[in-house]
């Protein structure tokens, strides 16, 4: 991608994009390897493209202590949940290679410390539970008991899922700023975009200059719709309904955490780092189950000072179709009874799709509605 000056964006957090791209080392065949679980790959491929900066590496324990029981980097600035690798062994050397499930080594590891962490009490801090049914909590007890860290030196990169949709801070940082935008929205979403997102993208581009749709494409929970449907599901919606010169649709490569609150804060971050200034926060954001309260990551905004972030959260109430108004609103927007106001639980939405029916229009534009019923009936 061309130079391009990017200086009127948004600061990445800390001041400068970190990007930990790099050679092969020579000495690589003589190191120990560790091998590393899908959020922890999804994690050095974000420390590889600045997705994570200022974050150089997998945290030490200043770092891990300070976010677990503050929401903050050791150096004070804000940051909500730890990125750290677990293993099993302090390793020999001082350096390790990192691999992939298969082996194949991406990155260099500088090994800076090893020490050990106590599960439930990041479970608590971080996830606000310590129930074990709770994926992102099922996931952290699983782990092995030690965090390796250490800077990262990433010179092999994972294969995108989704290449026509990769792109990195960098990328989507130059590409706003020759399309000349300043003020852009990020929209995370782990779902097919339905009528309530679709609604929340749009008021918020009302507002600003440009959209980035930017569907998280890392591991999710298995009921979880698989991102390549929802990929092609904002393919069609964003030809059809988007128009395309103020909106980019691009990966987000991150694993679901399903930790509500704090995840919304760190989703933000890595956000900015992307290049946005705005980022939509709505109902039960990175939420699952009834862990958290519908708007508790709204809430947990005001434990900084907005200044802070430098990123705008936008704030979304609840959503939905009014029939009586005859278009989406919420509480704010609408003085029409629950009668009125078609809402479908995701549990819901799911039974239709197996059965083979669509969901309703105003729900689910008809085009998306017809992946989704297609997809289920192939699964
Ligand atoms: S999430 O795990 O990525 O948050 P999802 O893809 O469902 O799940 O949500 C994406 C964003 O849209 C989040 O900010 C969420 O709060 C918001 N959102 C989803 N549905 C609604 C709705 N009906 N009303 C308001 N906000 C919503």
């Amino acid at each position: 991608m061309s130079a391009v000056a990017t200086d009127q964006l948004i600061r990445p957090h800390g001041g400068v994009l970190a990007p930990r791209a790099g050679g092969r080392p020579d000495d690589l065949d003589s190191l120990e390897v560790v091998s590393l679980s899908s959020r922890e790959l999804s994690d050095l491929d974000m420390l590889a493209s600045g997705a994570l900066s200022p974050l150089q590496g997998f945290m030490g324990r200043g770092d891990y202590e300070s976010v677990v029981e503050s929401m903050r980097l050791a150096n004070g600035l804000p940051w909500a949940l730890p990125v750290c690798l677990a293993v099993a062994e302090v390793p020999h050397g001082d350096r390790v290679a990192l691999a992939d499930e298969s082996g194949r080594a991406l990155a260099v590891l500088d090994v800076e410390d090893v020490y050990p962490y106590d599960q439930e009490r990041e479970a608590e801090r971080c996830f606000r539970t310590t129930d074990g049914e709770h994926p992102g909590v099922a996931r952290l007890y699983a782990q092995h008991d030690l965090y390796l860290a250490g800077s990262v030196t990433v010179f092999e990169r994972l294969e995108p899922s989704f290449p026509e949709l990769h792109r990195d801070p960098a990328d989507t940082r130059a590409l706003f700023a020759e399309r000349g935008w300043k003020r852009v929205v990020g929209f995370q979403t782990r779902n097919p975009i339905h009528r309530a997102h679709e609604y929340l993208t749009k008021c918020a581009l009302e507002t600003v200059d440009g959209l980035l749709i930017h569907p998280l494409v890392g591991e999710t929970k298995s009921d979880d719709v698989p991102a390549a449907v929802r990929v092609e599901a904002y393919r069609v919606l964003t030809e059809d309904y988007y128009p395309a010169d103020r909106v980019v649709v691009s990966a987000f490569p991150a694993a679901m955490r399903y930790a509500g609150p704090r995840e919304a804060i760190w989703h933000a971050i890595c956000r900015k780092n992307y290049g946005c200034s705005h980022f939509i926060v709505g109902r039960d954001h990175a939420g699952v189950g009834t862990y958290y309260g519908t708007y508790d990551a709204q809430l947990i905004f005001d434990e900084l000072e907005p200044h802070e972030l430098d990123i705008e959260p936008m704030f979304f109430e609840h959503s939905f179709w009014c029939k009586a108004c005859g278009q989406m609103a919420t509480a704010k927007t609408c003085p029409h009874g629950g009668d009125d106001h078609v809402f479908l639980s995701g549990t819901k939405v799911r039974e239709l799709l197996s059965e083979g029916q669509l969901p309703p229009e105003e729900f689910t534009r008809p085009e998306v509605a017809e992946i989704l019923v297609e997809a289920y009936r192939g699964a």
